[in-house]
Order: structure tokens, then C-alpha cells, then sequence
């Protein structure tokens, strides 16, 4: 790799907090894949920020009696703060209500528009006479024609989870004002993805059959195949980009046309604040774009924003997709409106200095190939049975020894035996296989790699047993704890991406300032006589009672 990379994680809706589920699916993932570039040295740019439009925000805060701006200011600020405490490594967090985004997205519609790729077209959409408003689908309640339940939305069946058109809903209602809507004429603009099917064919299905993921990939095909219709990206809505044009009184982009020109906005921004022209993150070949998301992004991500991108002529496309499937907790389907959840910040004031237990047992869980449970059960096994047991115990065993017999001075190793080069050969490797993992987004595989260096170190000690042979030769603890030592460092350089807090941790204890990804695999990062610091713990034991206040927690919602 020799490129500069431009990471985008799906922006989050600003009408809610940050739970287990987006951080599994996309932030997780994104940020070991950054963390792990960046300890490459390749140039890199993590985007991120809040999705503040879109009609569910405007529908919170009419139920909040509140105004939008003060719902997304609200969320946007708790959403900021979970990802910055919980390490999320984004190099721009910005938000789509910023007037570099609207002006981003004004302009990039403008373009389309005046080089003849949108069309306009007239339809009759529900509209509320007593409130002079037309209505987003969700704004209209009725009974559903497939189960007879009487509040069905315009877009949705909650009950039998059956998509609807507003049209099909039975003795529809405005959410506004309780009244029967009417139907009317309106007009908006569309993007004709049908005539986009050749290009995405050949692009997707033809260029990218063997390195996107399987579940990517064939959602894309169904799409595809199935025949794309002309989108409309525009909205009668008061909550958005206003549509930049005379006869749009009233009009908005939709939100999914605005969001994904975030990724540029926040990326503009960036840019400006760091003496950088963003077109050679956008419009540049040599720049490889991907894009971290949820499976219910992907024809998004795939398909509509990728046309948009085409369309417009300037910009690059992305390079991969790697979306995840779900994550559920406790066998039950993770919902905001349920309560049932995990959720970042409570996480934060819960287990405080615990980022990293949380992120090592959603990347053990990841949905990378299917839906996947997150049990706190699970967590504490996760916690006690592997960060503690393995991990911690060994860094800890081989620190308190080196403090007991050197007194915290690193000591020169002698000749090592012939399974001590075999070893030292094992842990040349690791950089390369737990690299190679990451690059293919195959990050549960990537840490249990990681953990078996972890595990090798455990043996290696136990087997020599370094406290019993201090009694008849000295001299071969030496060369024992040294390499232990050696195998603490490189563990700390190739757990940054999993486990940024306790690698830091890690290389304070050992007094030591490494990064560079292939470092991880040299036993040279502590030359004898460097002294290390005071011992610490670098994970404790979770306790029944702890994990049974969360179960309880979750079950009063
Ligand atoms: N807000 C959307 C969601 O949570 C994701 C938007 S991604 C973007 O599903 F590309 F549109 F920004
Ligand atoms: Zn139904």
C-alpha cells in the first residue's frame, strides 16, 4: 500500500445516542483499520460527523416540543463526547446543520442540475390542508392493508414489518393534525439511476466480484438486476438543504442525497484547518476511498451515492465497501424505541477506564459475515478469562519479576536455546499476519492473532518458569525475562489498533514511545539496562455483581 486513504464511517443520526451496535458494525472496525495504516505510515483521513437532517429528527422534536436545531445540538454533542472518550480516532467529527455543508451540498446539486442529469417530475403526494404542509411518509398513520394494524406508518408496518407506500395505508391520517389528508400536486427533482445500470454493472459486478464482501456484493446484484427506478432527491420539508433553486419553495434535499456529501463537507473542513486542498482526497486516483457502514446502508453507499458521485464527473467512486451485518444483544434485536441497548455513554460512566474491554469483545463479536450477540456474560468471560488470564497476567508476571531480580533494569539476554530462535522466528511473523487480516477487514481474526502472540508469551513463561530457575541459574532468567519483556513491547506496538488505552498503558510501564507497525515484530525495542516503570494492572476482574447490575439495567427498559 503506497497510497493516501480516506476512511468514512456512516454518519450517525443526531436523534439519538451512540450504542453497541454502530460501534460493532462501523466505528470499531473503521478505527483499528486507521489506527493500523497510520502505525503503517500511510497517509490517512478518518471521517466522521452527525446526519442532522431527515424527517425522524423533525418527528422527535415536534414530540419533544422542541425545535430540531435543539435535538441535534443535544445529540450531536453526547455522540462527539462517547466517540472521543471510547477512542475513536476520527481526524474530522463534523455535523451536516454546518453552513460548509449546506454550501457543499447546495453546490453539488446545482451541478447536476445545471449539467442536465436530474430530471423533474410531477407527482400527487398527501398533503395536510389544516397545516398547509405536505407529508413525509412517517408522518402519515393508518391501517396496514396486510395485518389490519391500525398504526401502520406511511413507510413501514411495525407490526408485521411489511414497507409501505403512504397510498397503500387504509384510512390514512396526518400525524400533524389528526386530520384526513388530501392528495396533491407536487414536483421534485430525480436521479435517474436507470441509466446508471451499465456503468454500475460493469463496476460492481464485474469489477469488484472477488474483493468486496459477499454480503455486499449481493445485495448489490439484487439491486441491479432487479432494475433501478429514477430516485427522487428532493423533499416538500422544512428541515434540511434548501433545494437551490426559484420554484422550490419549500423544499429540501433529502436527507440521504445531503448526508453522504458530509463525508466531503467534513472532509473540506478538515482540509481548511489544515492547509490542505481537499480535492486530492476526492479527486484524485491515487487516493482509495472506502466506505465503513451497516448493511441497511449499502445500497446507499453502493449504488445511489456512487451515482451522484458519476454524475457529478469530478470525484472518485469508492475502492471497497465493507459493510457489517447486525448485532444483537442478549438474542434480542438491539431498538432505540424498546430501550434495549447498550448504550456508548452510560458504557463510559459505568466502566470507567474500561474502553478497551468494550472494544476488544464487540471485535471478538463483530458481524462481519452474519448477524452476531452480544451477552454481558460474554463480556465478563471475555474480560476475565482472556484480557486478565492471558494478556495481563503475562505482562504482569514478567514486569514484577523484572522489578524483583533487576530491580526494574532490563537485562541483557545470553545465548538463546533452539526453541527460544524458533519463538523469536514466530514473533517476526506476527505483523504480517495480524496486518494481513486487517487488510482483508477481517478484524475478529486479526485479534485473535493478536492474542495468541499474548498466549505465546503466557506459555513461554510458564514453561521456563523463571522463578524456580532464579534458585540454580541466574543467569538464564536473564535471557528469560528479557525476551518476556521483549515480547511485553511488541505486544504493546501491535495492540494499539485493537486496544489503544492499554497499549498506552503498556508502553508507560515500559518507559517506551514505538509505533511503527513492524516494530511489533523485533525483540529489540528494550536494550538491556533501559529501566522500566512501576508495575501496573493492566485489566481487573469483572464481577458477578457488576454484570448482574447491567442485566438488571436492561431489564427495567
Ligand atoms: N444516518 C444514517 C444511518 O444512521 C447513515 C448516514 S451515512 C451517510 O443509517 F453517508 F449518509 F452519511
Ligand atoms: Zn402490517
Amino acid at each position: 500500500m503506497t497510497k493516501r486513504h480516506l476512511i468514512t464511517t456512516a454518519l450517525p443520526y443526531a436523534n439519538g445516542p451512540i450504542h453497541i451496535g454502530h460501534l460493532a458494525g462501523v466505528y470499531v472496525p473503521a478505527d483499528i483499520y486507521c489506527r493500523y495504516l497510520r502505525a503503517k505510515g500511510e497517509e490517512v483521513l478518518m471521517v466522521g460527523g452527525s446526519d442532522e437532517h431527515g424527517v425522524p429528527i423533525t418527528i422527535k422534536a415536534r414530540n419533544e416540543n422542541t425545535t430540531p436545531q435543539a435535538i441535534v445540538d443535544r445529540y450531536h454533542e453526547i455522540i462527539k463526547k462517547s466517540f472521543e472518550e471510547f477512542g475513536i480516532s476520527f481526524d474530522v467529527y463534523s455535523r451536516t446543520t454546518r453552513p460548509i455543508h449546506h454550501k457543499t451540498a447546495s453546490d453539488f446539486f446545482t451541478k447536476l442540475y445545471n449539467d442536465g442529469k436530474l430530471i423533474e417530475k410531477s407527482s400527487e403526494q398527501y398533503y395536510d390542508e389544516e397545516v398547509g404542509e405536505f407529508l413525509a411518509d412517517r408522518y402519515i398513520t393508518g391501517t396496514c392493508p396486510h395485518c389490519n394494524y391500525e398504526k401502520a406508518y406511511g413507510d413501514q408496518c411495525e407490526a408485521c414489518g411489511t414497507s409501505l407506500n403512504a397510498t397503500d395505508l387504509i384510512a390514512p391520517k396526518s400525524a400533524l393534525s389528526g386530520n384526513t389528508p388530501v392528495m396533491k400536486e407536487t414536483h421534485h427533482w430525480y436521479l435517474p439511476l436507470d441509466q446508471y445500470e451499465n456503468w454500475l454493472k460493469k463496476w460492481i459486478l464485474e469489477g469488484h466480484k472477488e474483493d468486496w464482501k459477499t454480503n455486499v456484493y449481493g445485495q448489490c446484484k439484487s439491486w441491479i438486476e432487479q432494475g433501478l427506478q429514477p430516485r427522487a432527491v428532493t423533499r416538500d420539508l422544512n428541515w434540511g438543504v434548501n433545494v437551490p433553486l426559484a420554484d422550490a419553495e419549500g423544499k429540501v434535499l433529502y436527507v440521504w442525497f445531503d448526508a453522504p456529501i458530509g463525508y466531503i463537507s467534513a472532509t473540506k473542513e478538515w482540509c481548511e484547518q489544515n492547509g490542505q486542498n481537499y480535492e486530492k482526497w476526492w479527486k484524485d486516483e491515487e487516493t482509495r476511498m472506502l466506505h465503513f457502514i451497516g448493511k441497511d446502508n449499502i445500497v446507499f453507499h453502493c449504488i445511489i451515492f456512487p451515482v451522484m458521485l458519476k454524475a457529478e464527473g469530478s470525484f472518485i467512486v469508492p475502492e471497497n465497501v465493507p459493510a457489517n451485518e447486525f448485532l444483537n444483544l442478549e438474542n434480542d434485536k438491539i431498538s432505540t424505541s424498546r430501550n434495549w441497548a447498550v448504550w456508548l455513554h452510560e458504557y463510559l460512566e459505568d466502566f470507567k477506564d474500561k474502553q478497551d474491554v468494550l472494544r476488544y469483545t464487540l471485535t471478538t463479536i463483530a458481524p462481519e459475515t452474519k448477524d452476531s450477540d452480544f451477552t454481558w456474560a460474554d463480556f465478563q468471560a471475555k474480560n476475565n478469562n482472556e484480557l486478565l488470564a492471558i494478556f495481563g497476567n503475562f505482562v504482569n508476571r514478567t514486569v514484577v519479576l523484572i522489578h524483583k531480580y533487576y530491580e526494574g533494569i532490563v537485562p541483557a539476554a545470553g545465548e538463546y536455546t533452539a526453541e527460544e530462535k524458533e519463538l523469536i522466528g514466530k514473533i517476526a511473523e506476527f505483523p504480517h499476519t495480524i496486518g494481513a487480516s486487517i487488510e482483508k477487514y477481517r478484524f475478529r481474526e486479526a485479534l485473535a492473532e493478536f492474542m495468541n502472540l499474548a498466549r505465546l508469551g503466557n506459555k513461554y513463561l510458564t514453561d521456563t518458569e523463571p522463578w524456580k530457575v532464579v534458585k540454580t541459574d541466574p543467569e538464564r532468567v536473564k535471557t528469560i525475562l528479557h525476551l518476556s519483556l521483549q515480547i511485553c513491547a511488541c505486544l504493546s506496538v501491535l495492540g494499539e489498533p485493537f486496544l489503544p488505552f492499554t497499549s498506552e498503558k503498556l508502553q508507560k510501564i515500559l518507559n517506551i514511545d514505538v509505533h511503527a507497525w513492524d516494530e511489533g515484530g523485533k525483540i529489540d525495542l528494550l536494550k538491556a539496562g533501559h529501566k522500566i516503570n512501576a508495575a501496573e494492572y493492566l485489566f481487573e476482574k469483572i464481577e458477578d455483581g457488576v454484570i448482574e447490575g447491567q442485566v438488571g439495567k436492561l431489564k427495567l427498559s
